[in-house]
């Protein structure tokens, strides 16, 4: 069968969910919505889509869409992923960040909770090539034991510290957190939708014994003096006999005769390849209910509740026991905290 997709938000970011089609195999583009209107028609013309919409409502109502592209500011997800479950949309890829505070965290653990909506976020880097091939490298003990997990990201929390948190979460094989020690200062907010310490950095202790550091903002790792801030996401994984570390021009692994291998990349050409196999994947969990994409919402909550865990542990200076229920105000909490301006 051909899964109906559609896009909700045909702004900046939506073009990279639209521009791979070409290179879906199981499912068509069948339609688009935005609220201004010569948006929403440039972008059908531009990607070849059939029907573009004003009114999500018209549009659910007249395609019924299998899977459904969510891109929008993490200030409005709530509500729309809401309506989008509530009109039994079966599958919706949800861009990141998938929350901005407590509030919101919660809202989302209640409509995951209560809605067969399958809906995954949007992190593309969990789904690249290389990225999956050293997964499967470490995860079949290519470096002994893993023992420690540095995550960075030189753009704040919200904006690229959740991808690198995925990573993160998906080379401790999902491991449940025990505990998190965060400090951060300062306020940064990209766009006014993205609420973010200007620099923080979270240590995270596993039951097992493996320990992370994640950190994200300003006086994170600069892994080349000549590559713009956004270009700083990278993981190394270390273990009892050797590591990997990628970042977004290159990985490093070492291999079991002690040499390092070495290879490059140029991160658009690797990212659209990562969007397809995130699209496929939601098709596997729409054919297979125990197939659930790996950046599953319920997962990218277990995540997002480690960020809130560093906001948390930064105001009362003290580690944060996992799982822990956020105070609903956490965010102005922590802004107050930090002395960010209104
Ligand atoms: N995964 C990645 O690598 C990556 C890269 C860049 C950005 N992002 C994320 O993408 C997200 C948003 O991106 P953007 O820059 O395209 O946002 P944007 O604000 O430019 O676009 C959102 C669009 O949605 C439309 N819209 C808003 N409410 C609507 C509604 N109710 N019905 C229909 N249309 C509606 C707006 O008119 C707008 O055109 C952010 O969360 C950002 O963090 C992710």
């Amino acid at each position: 069968m051909s899964f109906k997709c559609a896009f909700l938000g045909c702004g900046g970011r939506s073009h990279a969910h639209a521009w791979v089609y070409p290179n879906i195999t199981r499912g068509g583009a069948v339609a688009c919505c935005d609220l201004v209107e010569e948006k929403a028609q440039a972008y059908a013309e531009e990607f070849g889509i059939p029907a573009y919409y004003t009114e999500l409502d018209e549009m659910l109502e007249q395609e019924k869409p299998d899977l459904v592209h969510m891109v929008m500011p993490p200030t409005i997800r709530v509500p729309l992923m809401t309506r989008l479950a509530e009109a039994g949309v079966p599958a919706v890829i949800v861009e990141k960040p998938v929350c901005i505070g407590a509030d919101d965290y919660k809202a989302l653990r209640a409509l995951e909770a209560s809605s067969s909506t399958k809906f995954a976020v949007n992190h593309q880097l969990r789904y690249h090539e290389k990225m999956m091939e050293l997964l499967e490298y470490v995860h079949g003990g290519g470096i002994g034991e893993v023992r420690f997990l540095d995550a960075s990201s030189v753009l704040p929390m919200s904006g690229q510290g959740v991808h690198v948190l995925d990573l993160l979460f998906a080379f401790a094989d999902y491991e449940p957190v025990q505990t998190v020690f965060g400090a951060s200062a300062g306020y940064d907010d990209i766009n006014g939708t993205h609420p973010s310490p200007r620099t923080a950095e979270s240590l995270i202790n596993f039951p097992s014994g493996k320990r992370a550091a994640l950190q994200a903002g300003e006086g994170a790792p600069m892994m080349a003096s000549d590559q713009p801030r956004h270009m700083h996401k990278r993981i190394a994984v270390y273990g009892t006999k050797g590591f990997i570390h990628w970042t977004m021009w290159g990985y490093e692994r070492s291999l079991p005769d002690g040499s390092i291998e070495t290879g490059e990349h140029v991160y658009r050409e690797v990212d659209d390849p990562g969007q397809v196999n995130l699209t496929n994947a939601m098709f596997d969990w729409l054919e297979d209910d125990n197939k659930p994409a790996p950046t599953n919402l319920a997962t990218s909550l277990d995540e997002w509740l480690v960020i809130l865990a560093g906001y948390q542990s930064t105001v009362t200076q003290n580690p944060v026991d996992m799982p822990f229920d956020p105070p609903d105000d956490l965010l102005d909490q922590f802004k107050a905290f930090v002395g960010a301006e209104e």
